[in-house]
């Protein structure tokens, strides 16, 4: 059966003051009224095509996944972040032998469930034919914040790249744009277990080696897995994308059209929200304003492009422009 693998790591500063430390964006309820995570598990609720999910988090958010997430998920608590080559790896030790991991991101929005299905089932078929899959996504702009995938021959229900490049610098995301043959990298993927495995060893034998070790002198705690931290500690962390899919020779994309958003930050999540403010406001004379407040009525008049959250004794006023750098923000590292 198809493995899900959902991933709650990383800080989502940039969407600093909803997004704080202690709960970070996959816990929050920032489009719709369940949190991104639990977004996450409903898409691969079906359990006819999907098994019980193995979430991967930080030991500080176990119970934040397990107040979200209910009764019949596994979940593997990280001592620290690695980042996401060895948090798959982890689950791919704990998931049953001959499966596919059909690994997501806690993180994005996806309109579109039944597309998302649709693809995740063709991603499934190549993975069991060996292929290491990502979805693809079309690509609308240079964008340096993704993996970039270079289509090449045609496969049932979807493609082998030819090249996958994360995070390009803006010349060389430019020149894929134009190029036309190129996707973003959605962030999910589909590995058979195995194979996955064999080419993390093949390309990160150390990494492989002390994920394995961690498993093996980890301990289980009902539905808490606790990876050993010594040999944890000492992985270098790294992504999948550099890590494995930027190497292997097995890659292949299924391209979907899902209403895919990212949310990296609040300019972005405001185009997802359909500029809809949220909390007590009235605009007077303002285009392209957004206010999410969670107690004072914000009044803005005559304003263009104008961003305003409020959450507790915090207030923070941005745009377009601005949205990307909050995270550097002295305040969104006090959190
Ligand atoms: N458990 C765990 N542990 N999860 C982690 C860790 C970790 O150490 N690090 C990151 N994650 C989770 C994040 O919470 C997120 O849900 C997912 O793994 C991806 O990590 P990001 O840090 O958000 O990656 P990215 O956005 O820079 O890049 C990835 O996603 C893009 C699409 O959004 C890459 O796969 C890109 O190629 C892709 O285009
Ligand atoms: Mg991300």
């Amino acid at each position: 059966g198809i493995q899900p693998v959902i991933l709650c790591g990383g800080g989502g500063t940039r969407l600093w003051p909803r997004s704080r430390r202690a709960k970070p964006k996959p816990f929050l309820p920032l489009l719709g009224e369940r949190t991104l995570f639990q977004q996450a598990l409903d898409r691969v609720g079906e359990r006819g095509t999907f098994a019980p999910p193995i979430v991967v988090a930080g030991e500080a958010h176990v119970p934040l996944v397990r107040e979200q997430g209910g009764g019949e998920l596994s979940i593997i608590a990280e001592p620290t972040g690695r980042n996401t080559a060895p948090a798959i790896a982890l689950a791919a030790h704990r998931a049953p032998e001959g499966s596919v991991l059909l690994v997501c991101p806690s993180d994005h929005h996806i309109a579109d469930e039944a597309a998302f299905r649709t693809a995740a089932e063709a991603a499934a078929r190549l993975a069991q034919d060996g292929h290491l899959v990502s979805f693809g996504i079309e690509a609308v702009s240079p964008h340096t914040g993704y993996g970039y995938l270079l289509r090449g021959e045609e496969l049932p229900g979807g493609y082998a790249l030819e090249a996958f490049v994360e995070k390009p610098d803006l010349e060389t995301a430019q020149k894929f744009l134009a190029d036309g043959r190129y996707s973003w990298n959605g962030g999910i993927f589909a590995f058979g277990r195995e194979r996955f495995l064999e080419d993390l060893a093949t390309h990160r034998p150390e990494m492989a080696r002390l994920c394995e070790e961690a498993i093996a002198q980890g301990e289980a705690d009902g539905a808490v897995f606790r990876p050993a931290e010594a040999p944890f500690a000492r992985i270098e962390g790294d992504s999948v994308d550099y890590a494995v899919m930027e190497n292997t020779r097995k890659a292949a994309m299924v391209p979907v059209s899902m209403g895919w958003s990212d949310i990296g930050n609040w300019d972005a999540l405001r185009e997802a929200r359909g500029g809809e403010s949220t909390g007590e406001h009235e605009l007077r004379d303002c285009t392209n304003v957004m206010v999410d407040s969670d107690g004072p009525r914000v009044c803005v008049v005559g304003m263009e492009d104008v961003i305003v959250v409020v959450d507790g004794d915090d207030i923070l006023v941005t745009n377009a422009r601005g949205a990307q750098a909050v995270g550097k923000l002295d305040g969104a590292s006090r959190q």
